[in-house]
């Protein structure tokens, strides 16, 4: 009898835990199967124009602790859809689903695991429906992946974050200055709460509460007032004012941090100043939190592929790792509840959240 092989592929910006996920599934694939592991390079891309490598043992050595992905990675849109006339993401003008279903079955595949944030699992669930078997993992520093409380790559740019707001603090309190800190966080504020509750954040701004900007100048005048001649503002880049809207930057979001500054410098006449983290949070090597659930995840999904259950995506619910149904988790970002502990934690130490 022919060997089980399975295809992994990476798509989506990258995140660290990444490479330890390759490794998980490949050495359990083989380890526990026998499965020959197909690895395609830099996302859907490499599917629809045939572009692979081998995964064996020696090929996934010594990459557990390594940020990036082998596998190479892409987010320059979604190859099944037939793009919009004008957009900037148009890549082929027609649906690449026949050219990926050619490649899944040329390599004699039985199911195909595919690593992504929302994107990539919706695309992945749309794939799943032409035809191609698919397991779903989540990844993404955002966390924000629905029915599953985390995606690896999170931990680590959370702790990238609440690092930066540490090394914020000093020089804020040395100056008596504001200090606003931009970080990463599209649909969701994630980062923004977890980093700024760890550092302390006197204001942490998400896209789920659209902020007061004059709130947020009374917060830090009062602070002035009790003699905290400095203040901390965490800000996630999809976080906007009430009634306005996220700030693009060259068609891109981001922004709204040195946005913040020449406002608060305007109506308060503080001395304030922004960093944009930026794809610092992205980058380097993953914690061991994110590198232990990539690791469960890897396992995970190979065991479902060899028991055959496809079209789910593996997750960690409830400190257990369980599987729910793509279809699912296709659609809408997992925002912050607003009943979140973690906001009302936020609060109750007084932490302003702009409203
Ligand atoms: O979705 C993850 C993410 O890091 C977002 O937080 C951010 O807005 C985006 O990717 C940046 O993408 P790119 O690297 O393509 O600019």
């Amino acid at each position: 009898m022919s060997k089980s092989r399975i295809g992994i592929l990476t798509g989506g910006g990258d995140c660290p835990g990444l490479n330890a996920l390759i490794r998980a599934v490949t050495k359990s694939a083989i380890h526990l199967y026998g499965m020959e592991v197909v690895g395609f390079l830099d996302g859907f891309e490499g599917l629809v124009d045939d572009r692979t490598m081998p995964l064996t043992y020696d090929s996934v050595s010594n990459i557990i602790a390594m940020g990036g992905t082998i596998l190479g990675t892409s987010s320059k849109g979604n190859l099944f859809q037939v793009p919009a006339a004008g957009s900037h993401r148009v890549r082929t003008g027609r649906n690449r689903a026949p050219d990926a279903l050619r490649t899944f079955r040329k390599h004699r595949l039985d199911g195909l695991l595919c690593v992504g944030g929302d994107g990539t699992l919706t695309i992945a669930h749309t794939l799943h429906r032409r035809g191609i078997p698919i397991i779903g993992i989540p990844k993404t520093i955002d966390n924000d992946v629905p029915h599953t409380d985390r995606s690896f790559g999170f931990d680590t740019a959370g702790a990238v974050a609440a690092e930066a707001v540490d090394r914020l603090h000093t020089t804020a309190a040395s100056h008596h200055r504001v200090m606003i800190l931009e970080v990463m966080g599209r649909h969701a504020g994630w980062i923004a709460l977890h980093a700024g509750l760890a550092g302390g954040g006197d204001i942490i701004l998400i896209p789920e509460i659209p902020f007061s900007l004059k709130e947020v100048c009374e917060v830090v005048t009062r602070r002035s007032r009790r003699g905290r001649r400095f203040s901390l503002i965490i800000v996630a880049e999809g976080a906007y004012p009430k009634g306005g809207s996220p700030v693009m930057h060259a068609r891109r979001l981001g922004g709204i941090g040195p946005l913040l500054v020449q406002q608060l410098e305007e109506k308060l006449g503080l001395e304030s100043r922004a960093t944009v983290l930026g794809h610092l949070q992205r980058g380097g090597t993953p914690t061991p939190f994110d590198r232990v659930l990539a690791t469960q995840f890897g396992h995970a999904a190979v065991m479902l592929a060899a028991k055959g259950r496809y079209g789910r995506m593996v997750r960690l619910k409830d400190g257990a790792i369980s599987a729910i149904g793509l279809a699912q988790v296709a659609g809408r970002p997992r925002a912050v509840p607003l009943n979140s502990p973690l906001i009302a934690a936020a609060r109750a130490v007084g932490t302003s959240l702009g409203e």
